[in-house]
């Protein structure tokens, strides 16, 4: 009977829920008309007061909650698909029109269905792969690192350290950017529900009502990481219920906002729909409402004169001060990435077009900015040391007055003759020249470098092999900040000594983005030698989160044991190097109609040169060999014959119904598809 009475009142929660949403998406069109989609999203969302949350008082949980209201017993919130309504994207800025693609690129029906099946046919060669004895302990561990939520698996723990039991910090929690190698990890096997699950309930967290003293930011942001707690019924002391209590970086060290988790989430919802072919996820409501926050916290308009995103220090994986706050690499790479991403997977209607030219436009602007003034190699550094400084007009060469003399002294031994890097920040009068690996990498994977600039990060990868590399893969950053430069940007950070921790430490969880850009650029040489590096050490070490020493030999001082995204990233690895074609789920080729058409009204002959027109400018290789390279759509009988494939240009020119231009490629065995 009270059960009844109890599921009576959750469907009414739900309705409530849903006709909010029918109502929000219907009759908001400010910026704040998001606001009640995510008061409705609230409503769907289980909750935890602040007094059962060890976060305390400067959480604010939802302001009604009907679930609790009812004193409800434990089980899993709803999660089933709200009917589907358009959305309207308020919060975008309209655009003038421009002659840009007013669209993603359309997604042609057989080719998406070739590649599901080709990429199904790749999870079955997966699953049937004889497995080494330390990828079999890596999955044991693994399974014992999952966190369920009302009987259903909804994550990872960061870390499932015995020997640290009593010091667990938040390594206990699921973090949104360390489930990504987990996530990874299970669709390659096959496994689709604990990522949908997890996709769902940080959906619902993203909403919540955070303050920082009194002060809320941003709707669309997404936490760091989350907490399944168990809290008495009121009134009982022997019943519980379980709640998720997210951590958006209010009681994070150094109260930073974490804006790398909103554009991970992003960007395993487009592998999830890629591997699993379950598109009906992207295209829920409340998935759609989502990705739109998020692109609404990352594009609306501020102070900016950079197409790169702001952000304060420790805002992504190095989550501490480590003079990364302005422009870091890494989100710029993870942010261009998930752009790419949400292109895909934003619904194409009457409502979307501003929100798709917004993308479109900061996409174009965002890879020319990066290519042009984060790119250095040899050329560019000798350009830059003989740089003239306080140059005051339009066409000034050095744009950012950076002085000469900023140029470290270990650069100018350091850099090889081949290859080069993207520096990990920019800001006025300041280029940070140290390397950061996973913003390098994310570059490549995400097509944000230029096809020779990604070569040469591997060229300079293997050329500093020992200092990136050498004992276990791979340096956050290289170098290490030393002496009064540590003292002064760390903060005197014990943690971040110099060639430990996010101050030069290795981490093997970025062995599996390594993998992937090797794997892109077809360097699996590359990314196998790394593996071998790193397996001769993980399992013995007990899956250690980073090494210490400029060599990378030690365990970390402080290193959890048994950290999962260091498992995980591993079984990934292991995975793609074998299965190469599933690679695909996360990266995104270079898309040429990104770089035509601008809404920037500069022409050819003028001397303030078109970002995207330069853009085009910047790529080296024809276009017919990029678009080539974009749609490798193999099968796993294909890879393992070893069997080479001409790509064949047709050269026809077809129109579409909307006029634009469409040209055909043929594959030599037939299979053809449309760019
Ligand atoms: C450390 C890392 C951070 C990671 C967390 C959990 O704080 O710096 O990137 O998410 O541990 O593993």
């Amino acid at each position: 009977m009270a059960a009844a009475a109890i599921s009576h009142l959750r469907r009414g929660a739900q309705r409530h829920a849903r006709a909010l949403l029918f109502l929000s998406t219907r009759s908001f069109s400010s910026a704040s008309g998001v606001a009640p989609l995510a008061a409705a999203r609230r409503l769907l969302s289980t909750s935890v007061d602040s007094g059962a949350s060890s976060k305390g008082e400067n959480y604010k949980p939802p302001l009604f909650d009907p679930f609790r209201a009812a004193n409800l017993a434990s089980s899993a919130p709803p999660l089933e698909s709200p009917p589907i309504e358009e959305l309207h994207d308020d919060a975008i800025p309209p655009e003038v029109e421009d002659s840009g693609p007013p669209a993603a690129p359309e997604k042609d029906p057989v080719a998406c269905q070739h590649e599901l099946d080709g990429l199904k046919a790749w999870v079955e060669a997966v699953r049937s792969r004889e497995e080494s004895t330390q990828e079999k302990e890596a999955w044991s561990l693994l399974g014992r690192s999952v966190v369920s939520y009302c009987g259903t698996a909804v994550g990872t723990v960061a870390a499932n350290d015995p020997s640290a039991a009593s010091q667990m910090l938040n390594y206990d929690q699921v973090f949104i950017r360390d489930f990504v190698p987990s996530a990874i990890a299970f669709l390659l096997k096959g496994e689709g529900d604990i990522v949908k699950n997890f996709l769902l309930h940080t959906l619902q967290l993203q909403s919540w009502e955070k303050t920082v003293d009194c002060y809320s930011p941003g709707q669309g942001l997404m936490p760091a990481s989350f907490k399944v707690r168990s809290i008495p019924l009121d009134g009982n002391s022997e019943a519980f219920e379980e709640v998720l209590d997210p951590d958006f970086g209010e009681s994070a060290i150094g109260r930073v906002a974490p804006v790398d988790s909103g554009l991970w989430w992003i960007i395993l919802l487009r592998a999830y729909g890629k591997i699993t072919g379950d598109y009906a996820l992207q295209e829920r409501v409340d998935v759609q409402t989502g990705i739109r926050l998020i692109l609404n916290l990352c594009l609306s308009d501020g102070f900016d004169m950079f197409p790169t995103l702001l952000v304060t220090d420790g805002s992504c994986m190095i989550d501490r001060r480590m003079g990364i706050h302005g422009h870091p690499l890494e989100i710029q790479s993870l942010f261009y990435s998930a752009l790419r991403c949400a292109r895909e997977m934003v619904s194409i209607n009457e409502g979307s077009n501003n929100l798709i030219r917004a993308i479109n436009n900061r996409l174009s602007a965002l890879s020319f900015h990066i290519r042009e003034y984060y790119w250095v190699d040899m050329k560019k550094i000798n350009e830059i040391y003989r740089y003239k400084t306080e140059e005051y007009s339009h066409d000034a060469i050095n744009k950012f007055n950076i002085y000469p003399e900023q140029i470290p002294s270990w650069l100018a031994d350091w850099i090889p003759e081949k290859g080069g890097y993207l520096i990990g920040n920019l800001q006025p009068a300041h280029m940070d020249f140290r390397f950061f690996s996973l913003g390098n990498l994310w570059a490549i994977i995400s097509s944000l470098a230029t096809q020779k600039q990604a070569e040469g990060i591997l060229n300079l990868i293997e050329a500093k092999w020992d200092d990136i590399v050498a004992n276990m893969p791979l340096k956050i950053c290289y170098p290490a900040l030393e002496y009064e430069e540590w003292r002064i940007i760390t903060g005197s950070d014990p943690k971040n000594t110099p060639w430990s921790y996010h101050n030069g430490g290795s981490w093997p969880t970025l062995l599996w983005q390594f993998t992937l850009a090797c794997i892109k650029m077809g360097r699996r040489d590359l990314a196998q030698r790394a593996v071998e590096v790193a397996e001769k050490r993980l399992s013995d070490d007990k899956w250690p989160e980073y090494y210490d020493t400029r060599t990378g030999r030690f365990i970390g001082k402080q290193s959890r044991l048994y950290q999962t995204w260091t498992i995980a990233g591993y079984l990934s690895s292991k995975m793609i190097l074998d299965c190469p074609e599933l690679a695909s789920i996360l990266i995104c080729e270079e898309d040429l109609e990104l770089l035509e058409g601008c809404a920037c009204n500069l022409n050819k002959s003028a001397r303030t040169k078109c970002s995207r027109r330069a853009a085009k400018s910047q790529l080296t290789e024809a276009p017919e060999v990029i678009r080539a390279n974009a749609v490798q759509l193999l099968h796993p009988a294909m890879f393992r014959s070893k069997q080479s494939w001409s790509v064949e240009y047709s050269g026809g020119e077809q129109r579409s119904p909307g006029g634009r231009r469409k040209k055909t490629l043929k594959y030599g065995n037939a299979l053809k598809l449309k760019d």
